[in-house]
């Protein structure tokens, strides 16, 4: 408690309006200094006398930071929540929520965006243009790959691939997908998609997308031995998680052309980029960026704030991932 009489909340990392405001009814809130490393102790020397701890995907919250004395809740501002360690959670009674359904379009919309991009080229085209190389037309200029028709493999078919299945119905594509859940035959149906074996995805697909979390169970799902199987002028998409995929391996199929391009969101050992993948043409680069737009920062902000409120005050919050927790 604080001398207000609130709980105590350690705010990792700024949020988005309404979200400040709803933390400041309900708690007082710390802000985690912005010039200190985010490592467990640092973390955990910060929580000391907190009750909650609002989280995003870039900081480590794992045992030593949830055995911190006290400590009831933590509220990932983030529907992934690989950063922190759940079953330690448990564990310690501690609450953890997440911020699912608010960001599904966004992120489909952008996963799609990097598809588009990559294959007609457009950063490349951008840069050729500024650079004054623009001299007239030609008929082999920035020669691309079409989408219209082509052959969607979705890796993880949830909220955001089903949102991606949807986008490339209107690109008139075949849709496969891989997923150890199946969809029901209506669903299948409505999206025109097929569930397929990993294998055959990648052996059919012109464009490859994954929507998985990061488990265990996915960790390098994507490997030199997928990317043989894959097509030589296949497109991978990742908006997911970096780990999902293993760099090294696709630095290598990339300059191998074993496949003919990535558009990638997420990285392996974010921040750091693969430095390998810097100097490639055939390669778009974004800052973990699926989720950003105005509107879909500000609602993830409002519903981590909202997740936080309601558990500071004693509630069961509306997003708890370990419900055992809280009976
Ligand atoms: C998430 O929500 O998991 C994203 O990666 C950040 O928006």
């Amino acid at each position: 408690m604080s001398t207000q009489g609130k709980p105590r909340v350690l705010l990792m990392h700024p949020i988005l309006d309404p979200g400040p405001a709803i933390l400041a009814e309900a708690a007082e809130v710390v802000p985690y200094p912005p010039d200190r490393p985010l490592d467990e102790a640092s973390i955990r020397s910060h929580a000391e006398g907190c009750t909650g701890i609002v989280s995003q995907v870039m900081d480590p919250i794992r045992e030593t930071v949830l055995s911190t004395p006290g400590l009831k809740v933590v509220s990932n501002v983030a529907v992934g929540f690989d950063n922190i360690d759940v079953a330690a959670a448990t564990a310690h009674k501690v609450m953890v929520t997440n911020t699912p359904g608010v960001l599904d379009d966004t992120t489909a919309d952008f996963a799609f965006t990097l598809l588009m991009a990559t294959a007609r080229r457009v950063v490349e085209a951008d840069y050729f243009t500024r650079q004054g190389q623009f001299r007239g037309w030609a008929i082999d200029m920035m020669l691309g790959t079409d989408i219209y028709g082509a052959t969607l493999g979705i890796i993880g078919i949830g909220r955001i691939g089903r949102g991606v299945a949807h986008r490339a119905k209107g690109f008139n594509m075949r849709v496969l997908y891989y997923d150890p859940n199946p969809l029901t035959r209506e669903a299948e149906q409505q999206l025109g998609s097929e569930r397929v074996d990993l294998a055959r995805l990648l052996v059919e697909s012109d464009f490859v997308s994954v929507h998985v979390p990061l488990t265990e169970q996915t960790h390098h799902l994507l490997s030199t031995q997928q990317f043989g199987q894959m097509k030589h002028s296949a497109i991978l998409i990742n908006t997911s998680r970096g780990p999902v995929i293993d760099e090294a391996a696709l630095v290598e199929a990339l300059n191998a052309r074993k496949i003919a391009g990535a558009g990638l969101d997420v990285y392996e050992r974010e921040p750091a980029v693969h430095p390998g993948l810097i100097p490639l043409a055939n390669v778009i680069l974004a800052p973990h960026i699926a989720s950003a737009s105005v509107r879909t920062r500000s609602e993830m902000s409002a519903m981590a704030a909202r997740n936080m409120a309601t558990a500071v005050r004693g509630g069961r919050p509306p997003n708890l991932l370990n419900p055992e927790v809280k009976r």
